[in-house]
């Protein structure tokens, strides 16, 4: 099975009375196209995600016997070890400094602890985001945009975004502690973006891709990042490596728009990311971040569903766009080096 029938549920940014429901429900801002934003085809496939689970359908209770462990660590844990989000697991103790507590135990209820999804050594997973090497205040700035509502997410279905909830359960001093560990962490690669004409076919696990082993279909414009393993995935496994699929052509696209500036030099990446889009200031780094998290936030600048007070640099960036500049873009720069003196 793959996400391609949902392609043509198109959402179209201004149109945000269905998102504005959803969102009511939920308890989070409506997503509005604000700024004059030009109207923009989501597309869904973006924004994997498995719907929820039926009615009455009785939860998996994890299994809390079998010990799991992952290539190269002495650790084992169970499924629902690994599965608790206020004590985490932590495979590579030694590849990270002492976790403080925010991010290894969170904040009761609500606030989960960072490292559950972002990993304890900051890699983050490709439905989340690469928190090693973000400048402190910049995240600062980013879960208060999310508890504010000023940071939601372009796909209606996708919310409310997990972290909306979290950012509610911390406080600023609480984010800043984690902030700070995460910022003196070094990314390093975890993708190779690999431009094919066909791609293996795939299914929706939780909110990514997943190789299904069944055959291959045209990539069709889409951008596709997948887990060697979903089963090491699931394991949070911070050394599983993903690939991305683009279309062919895409790398040279990417690099040019880039490089030149989709609205001409100011707005070219290093203008603002530095020269080898490894951040500068409290501009975030963007080189070699997971692919399908870079296309995603490109879609939110672009509808506006990020719009807290420094979100507006990026809209002259990705207003002219099409999705397939951005797709373009996205492969780009996560195919650069992530830093500049690459960790082993
Ligand atoms: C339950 C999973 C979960 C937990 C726990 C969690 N996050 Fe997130 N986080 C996400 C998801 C999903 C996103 C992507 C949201 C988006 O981009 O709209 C995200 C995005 C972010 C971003 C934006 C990254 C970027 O590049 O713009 C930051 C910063 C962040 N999280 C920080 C934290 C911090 C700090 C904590 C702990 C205080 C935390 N997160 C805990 C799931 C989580
Ligand atoms: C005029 C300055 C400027 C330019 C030019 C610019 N950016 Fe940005 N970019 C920013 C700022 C500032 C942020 C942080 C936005 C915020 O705080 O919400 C950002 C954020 C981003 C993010 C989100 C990162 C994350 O962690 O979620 C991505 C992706 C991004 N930019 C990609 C690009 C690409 C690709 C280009 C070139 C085509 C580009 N930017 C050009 C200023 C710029």
């Amino acid at each position: 099975m793959n996400d391609r029938g949902n392609a043509s549920a198109r959402l179209i940014a201004p149109l945000a009375t269905l998102a504005t429901v959803l969102l009511s429900i939920a308890g989070a801002a409506p997503l509005r196209a604000q700024g004059g934003a030009p109207p923009f085809d989501v597309p869904a496939w973006a924004f994997p995600t498995a719907p929820p689970p039926r009615p009455g359908t009785v939860p998996v209770v994890p299994d809390s016997v079998t010990r799991h462990t992952v290539p190269n660590s002495t650790r084992h844990y169970t499924r629902k070890q690994v599965g608790n989000a206020f004590d985490i697991p932590d495979w590579f103790p030694r590849q990270h400094p002492p976790m403080p507590a925010p991010v290894q135990y969170g904040v009761r209820p609500e606030g989960r602890a960072c490292g559950f999804c972002h990993l304890p050594d900051g890699q983050g997973r490709p439905e989340n985001g690469t928190l090693a090497g973000l400048p402190v205040e910049y995240t600062v700035r980013q879960l208060r945009a999310m508890r504010e509502g000023t940071r939601g997410s372009a796909n209606p279905a996708a919310s409310p975004n997990p972290m909306i909830a979290v950012a509610r359960g911390f406080s600023d001093d609480e984010v800043r502690i984690a902030a700070r560990y995460y910022a003196r962490l070094q990314l390093t690669r975890r993708n190779i973006v690999r431009e094919v004409a066909q791609v293996p076919t795939t299914r929706v696990a939780g909110l990514l891709y997943a190789l299904d082993g069944t055959g291959r279909e045209p990539i069709d414009g889409r951008l596709l990042e997948v887990p060697e393993s979903i089963e090491r995935h699931d394991l949070r496994d911070p050394w599983v490596r993903y690939t991305t699929y683009v279309p062919t052509g895409s790398l040279t696209r990417g690099r040019r728009l880039a490089t030149q500036g989709p609205a001409g030099p100011t707005t070219s990446c290093g203008a603002c990311h530095g020269p080898q889009l490894l951040g500068t200031g409290d501009v975030p780094p963007i080189a070699g971040r997971a692919p399908s998290n870079i296309l995603r936030q490109l879609i939110n600048f672009r509808t506006r569903a990020r719009r807290d007070s420094t979100a507006a640099s990026m809209y002259p960036v990705v207003d002219s766009l099409t999705i397939h500049d951005m797709v373009a873009l996205a492969a780009y720069v996560g195919s650069l080096p992530p830093s500049r003196t690459p960790r082993k």
